[in-house]
């Protein structure tokens, strides 16, 4: 079975690739002949994972799923949630929003954070939502080298080390995507029987 994933990160792909296995192959928004950037200017993870779906569902008429990914940071309130690529700038520069995030939280007791990952799925046109959440907390200063984004500042429950001193096994088994894109997997494979 054919189904298209809202994204033209390679890396993302062959990783959810990966975690569904041979009976489904993903195709991107540009083999399908989507090349735009695909609009995401809703205030929640849902809204803009539904909103990316929608987009595609609309203009190719196929099955299509899509995500988004937010760092909910606790005594911020949740930011920068939604905002989580364009913290500090309007680009996605990590080491600006690492340095902000830091800012923000200096003398802050509370480090409790959760990563939280939402996939939207359209079915046979019908919509269906997946979520994946990792808690932990945010450490003082950076450490590792692995991973992108946060994962040097992001310690998850019950590990010593932060997302940016695992390998891309170690994090899947207990990140955000990982555990939403298994949610999306046993779903397909559900019905695919
Ligand atoms: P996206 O929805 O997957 O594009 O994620 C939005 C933003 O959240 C990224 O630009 C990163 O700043 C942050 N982010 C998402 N996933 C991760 C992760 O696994 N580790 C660290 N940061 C992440």
């Amino acid at each position: 079975m054919e189904i298209i994933f809202a994204t033209n990160n390679a890396h993302k792909l062959s990783e959810v690739q990966a975690v569904l296995g041979e009976g489904f192959r993903l195709v991107t928004p540009r083999d399908c002949g989507v090349t735009e950037e695909i609009p995401e200017t809703q205030a929640t993870l849902e809204g803009n994972a539904l909103q990316k779906a929608r987009y595609l569902y609309e203009r190719t008429g196929r099955d299509c799923f899509a995500d988004d990914t937010g760092l909910e940071v606790e005594a911020l309130g949740g930011a920068p949630g939604v905002h989580s690529a364009r913290y500090a700038t309007d680009g996605h520069d990590f080491a600006a929003n690492n340095r902000l995030l830091l800012k923000n939280l200096a003398g802050q007791q509370n480090r409790r954070a959760r990563f939280r990952t939402v996939i939207a799925l359209i079915l046979n046109g019908e919509e269906h939502l997946f979520e994946g959440i990792v808690e932990g907390r945010i450490i003082d200063t950076e450490r590792g080298a692995e991973g992108f984004g946060y994962d040097p500042l992001f310690q998850p429950e019950g590990s010593g080390s932060t997302f940016a001193e695992m390998d891309a096994a170690a994090k899947n088994a207990v990140s955000h995507r990982g555990r939403a894109v298994r949610k999306l997997a046993a779903y397909l494979h559900g019905i695919d029987k």
